[in-house]
């Protein structure tokens, strides 16, 4: 979390909405599942950032998602309202949450140049289904 100049001043409150805000400073499902049934950490090539999501899967929907990572406060603003964004979830439709909707109910003017603090989040939780979803060998 390198970009504190901008994440902890009073810019942060004119640029990010309350939903961002309160998602950051309080985050849902921060931690690690006791067994997760799959699990992915995404970093952002741009800062070094990371998140690591954890899915707990039954009958092809997500039971529970939980977050781990060191990210600014976008990223985990759009961790943790993923992971509420996700549960029950079908893993079999489509992108399970679209970009648009993620980017969308965080409620803020993200601009173009932190969109992969948006995505990095939702790239680890799309490589998360797709890699549930790749047959293993023998089946
Ligand atoms: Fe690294 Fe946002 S600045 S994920």
């Amino acid at each position: 979390m390198d970009d504190e100049n901008e994440d902890t001043t009073e810019r942060q409150q004119r640029l990010y909405s309350e939903v961002l805000l309160d998602h950051f400073r309080n985050p849902r499902n921060y931690g690690s599942l006791p067994s997760p049934d799959i699990a992915y950490e995404g970093v952002n090539p741009l800062c070094g950032d990371r998140i690591r999501i954890e899915l707990e899967i039954r009958d092809n929907r997500i039971k529970a998602a939980r977050f781990v990572g060191d990210g600014c406060a976008i990223s985990i603003a759009a961790a943790s309202l993923l992971t509420e964004l996700v549960l029950d979830a079908d893993l079999d439709q489509g992108a399970v949450v679209s970009s648009e909707k993620l980017l969308s109910s965080l409620k803020s003017d993200i601009k173009p140049s932190r969109m992969k603090c948006v995505l990095l989040p939702l790239e680890a939780l799309r490589s998360c289904v797709k890699i549930y979803k790749q047959p293993q060998p023998g089946q």
